[in-house]
């Protein structure tokens, strides 16, 4: 048997095929090449968890400020506190993380409860129905509209361009046209409602950035506007992921979600690893700022370099056992949510969307068996995971509650 060369390694993050399953190319990685160099594609990756957990640790190596995402992805969102370093980062996380806090994110718990029922109750009689279209697309989306402050009538607006501003084609980092168009429609739209909520002030996020206090000055509108497009794009589409591939997994492995269904507290466990297991953000991108010796090889300063969330969280070193779904894994941490300074700000948030959204949908339909011949998954930078999920039922009566 010959050594396996690395010669025929190839990572493109954009291929649609590593989109069906890039755990096989992630194992490769991990073991034939930990520092993975693609000179076409000019850039770097790190798959083993440790190396990945020290990326976003070590951002005075690793800075987020000359880019977050490959190709030109950075052209059509506004600049925000993810592509910045300590101290600026700190300053503008500061003015918003109390909006996240345990005890603000708990509040919102009956709100998310009403919302994921009266979503459940327009699908309940049917007996059928693609979860994420019906569902799991909308929960989400609908909470962090609200929060920002936008109305009911933006909503779906919000969601289909904010889907639209990742999706890419097939092999290919640059944006297609219609990134750019979804771009523009949600830059267009977020200005419009700053500049009423200056006028007309309300109890959301972008009213509070409004009258935020940085270091004795106000947010111009290009810094709220930088809050309003990260937060829709960081809340609606991983969330959404999370939701359907948690209820995904369990629906293929019906000894676990017995166990859950019979003791509703083990649900965060099975979010946890529905998290670790088929991560909603598989990178994020870095830039070196010198040269670093790892593995035999040497990046070069001034490298672009992915974090591989998705490959770290497969890691054999660190996960007993790692392809495997299980609940009952004792996990100290897993990389879903990023490590250090820029640790997901909303992962309180998607945690809470998720664990009611699941107890929701055990209550309500806990026989769902999921279709597997119509599941498919969605072609985007960086987040990964399912675009359909078609689901059977036995049908029952709606609640009738409403949000
Ligand atoms: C399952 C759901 C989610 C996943 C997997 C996820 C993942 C991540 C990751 C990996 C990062 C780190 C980015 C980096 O290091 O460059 C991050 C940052 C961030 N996330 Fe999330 N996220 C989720 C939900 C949310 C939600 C619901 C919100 C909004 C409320 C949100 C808002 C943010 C923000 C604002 C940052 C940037 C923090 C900073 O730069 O300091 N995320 N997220």
């Amino acid at each position: 048997m010959t050594a396996p060369t690395t010669s025929s390694l190839v990572y493109n993050p954009f291929a649609y095929e590593i989109h069906e399953d890039p755990y096989p190319t992630y194992a490769r990685m991990r073991e034939e090449a930990p520092a993975y160099h693609n000179p076409e594609m000019d850039f770097w990756a790190l798959s083993r968890f440790d190396d990945v957990l020290n990326g976003y640790r070590d951002w005075e190596t690793f800075t987020s400020t000359l880019g977050i995402a490959l190709g030109d992805a950075e052209s059509i969102t506004a600049p925000s506190m993810i592509g910045m370093d300590p101290p600026d980062q700190t300053k503008l996380r500061k003015l918003i993380v109390r909006a996240f806090t345990p005890t603000r994110v708990g509040a919102l718990e009956p709100r998310v409860r009403a919302l994921t029922t009266r979503f459940l109750d327009t699908f309940v009689e049917e007996g059928a129905c693609d979860l994420i279209a019906r569902f799991a697309a909308l929960l989400p989306s609908d909470v962090i509209s609200t929060l920002l402050g936008a109305p009911p009538s933006d909503h779906d607006n919000l969601r289909i361009w904010t889907a639209a501003l990742l999706t890419r084609d097939d092999g290919v980092a640059q944006l297609p046209e219609a990134a750019h168009d979804a771009s523009k429609n949600l830059i267009g739209r977020f200005l419009e409602l700053i500049a009423e909520k200056r006028k007309r002030p309300g109890e959301d996020l972008i009213s509070a950035l409004i009258v935020a206090d940085l270091e004795g000055r106000r947010l111009s509108d290009a810094e709220i506007l930088g809050f309003a497009m990260l937060l829709i794009a960081g809340g609606n589409e991983t969330t959404e992921k999370l939701i359907a591939n948690t209820v995904h997994q369990l629906a293929r492995h019906p000894d676990q979600r017995a166990t859950v269904i019979a003791d509703p507290s083990r649900i965060p466990a099975a979010v946890e690893e529905s998290l670790r297991y088929r991560s909603p953000t598989q990178y994020m991108a870095r830039t070196t700022t010198r040269d670093i010796e790892m593995h035999g090889r040497t990046i070069p300063k001034g490298a672009t370099v992915m974090l591989l969330i998705g490959a770290g969280n497969h890691d054999p070193r660190h996960f007993d056992a790692p392809e495997r779904f299980d609940i009952d894994r004792v996990m100290e941490r897993h990389l879903a949510f990023g490590f250090g300074v820029h640790f997901c700000l909303g992962a309180r948030l998607a945690r809470l969307e998720a664990r009611v959204a699941l107890e929701e949908i055990h209550q309500r339909l806990p026989d769902y068996e999921v279709d597997e011949s119509g599941v498919s998954v969605v072609h985007a930078t960086n987040v990964a995971g399912l675009a359909t999920l078609p689901i059977r039922f036995t049908p029952s009566e709606p609640r009738g509650q409403a949000a």
